[in-house]
């Protein structure tokens, strides 16, 4: 449905070096998926949302949207291009002093009076305003609506001239959290009920959590990395991955309190035997005294027991599961496991954890 090929965007800066927004970007958007982009301050995306409306036109390379080349468009058959293509904002930019209804009429009225009769027009916002949920608001002005009803008159307005695509710039980052989720659902449900194909911008992983099929992380212009969230997810190490499902919170104390239990465990064994204190003496180096924590990710999927395999691991290893998460996401099961080793154990556990196929890193403290 959408196809970046080789984007480029450089802005000339006077008395400075160009800014290259875009770097060379090539991506794909299924048709009908919702597919998010993420990436912090500066990374590029609204430049690529911009160029994905036409709004602004790539240094180089081609975004092809519905098999049409915009890049190669002027004048009529771009605005006609266009219309394929519905915006939804941050804040949902309506019209103070027209009604939601009159708002979501506006594009059609705009882009395609002649196409419409009146009476089609007012069928059409009805339809609309059902869609959002809206049935009985048509008369309100934007003042008389809560921020989460704005932005369904916004998405109602996007929606009004049937486009093939929807281009969201972080469509929920002025909502609560409540209202957020009402949204991400009716997106969705959009998604669902018309095919429509949906790009999100967002700084928020549970967006891509909740509603995206796919994802691309930009950095300074270019993908790091991209693909559907069983894709994403199959890498457990990766930074999209390791952003989606975060690693769980451990308190500093839980480490050291095995610590203790440890001092104890090792006391009671070297006890036993002097030959025992004095190899463990020799082989255990300063540095690698008390304990460490390791970060481990794992992805399964159903019928396959991972996070209870690497449960009894880690009790075969006299590791202290510290903290965990287990999340469904699509059709893959992500476990973390924040884990208390003896740090002199550190190799041979990781080693085996490895073997497990899970991801391991040391956490600092
Ligand atoms: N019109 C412009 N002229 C010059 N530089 C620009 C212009 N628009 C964007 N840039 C630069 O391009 C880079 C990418 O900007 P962009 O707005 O796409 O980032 P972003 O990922 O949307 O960031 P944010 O999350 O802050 O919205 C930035 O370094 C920005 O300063
Ligand atoms: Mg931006």
């Amino acid at each position: 449905m959408i196809d970046l090929i080789d984007v480029s965007k450089i802005y000339p800066v006077k008395g400075s070096d160009d800014v290259v927004a875009l770097d060379h970007v090539n991506l794909h958007v299924e048709a009908g998926s919702i597919h998010g982009i993420v990436g912090q301050s500066g990374a590029g995306k609204s430049t690529l949302i911009r160029c994905l409306t036409a709004l602004e036109k790539p240094t180089s390379g081609s975004i092809i949207v519905d098999d049409i080349d915009l890049s190669q468009l002027r004048g009529r058959e771009l605005r006609q291009a266009r219309r394929k293509i519905g915006m939804v904002f941050q804040a949902a930019n309506l019209f103070d002093a027209k009604t939601a209804g009159e708002n979501i009429a506006f594009p059609l009225k705009v882009a395609a009076k002649k196409e419409f009769t009146r009476e089609q027009r007012k069928g059409r916002v009805r339809e609309l305003l059902a869609l959002v949920g809206l049935e009985h608001r048509g008369g309100a002005y934007p003042s008389e609506l809560s921020g989460g009803q704005r932005q369904r008159v916004g998405i109602a307005r996007a929606l009004s001239d049937t486009p093939r695509v929807l281009l969201c710039d972080e469509p929920t980052s002025a909502l609560d959290p409540e209202s957020t989720r009402a949204i991400l659902s009716l997106l969705r449900q959009v998604r669902d009920e018309t095919g429509v194909t949906i790009v999100i911008i967002t700084h928020e992983m549970s967006v891509v959590r909740e509603i995206c099929d796919s994802v691309t992380l930009l950095k300074d212009g270019g993908i790091v990395q991209s693909g559907t969230i069983e894709e994403v997810l199959a890498d457990p190490g990766s930074p999209l991955a390791k952003e989606l499902v975060p690693a769980p919170s451990v308190d500093e104390l839980d480490v050291t309190d095995f610590n203790r239990e440890l001092t104890a465990r090792e006391i009671a064994a070297q006890s036993s035997s002097a030959e025992a204190k004095t190899s463990a003496k020799a082989s255990a180096q300063p540095w690698e005294s008390g304990n460490i924590l390791l970060d481990v990710i794992f992805t399964s999927h159903p019928g396959v027991p991972t996070g209870s395999n690497m449960l009894n691991l880690a009790a075969k290893l006299g590791a202290d599961v510290t903290a965990g998460t287990f999340e469904s996401m699509g059709s893959v099961q992500v476990g973390r496991l924040a884990l208390a080793i003896p740090a002199a154990e550190r190799s041979s556990i990781i080693e085996q954890i490895r073997a497990q196929g899970a991801h391991v890193e040391v956490r600092s403290l």
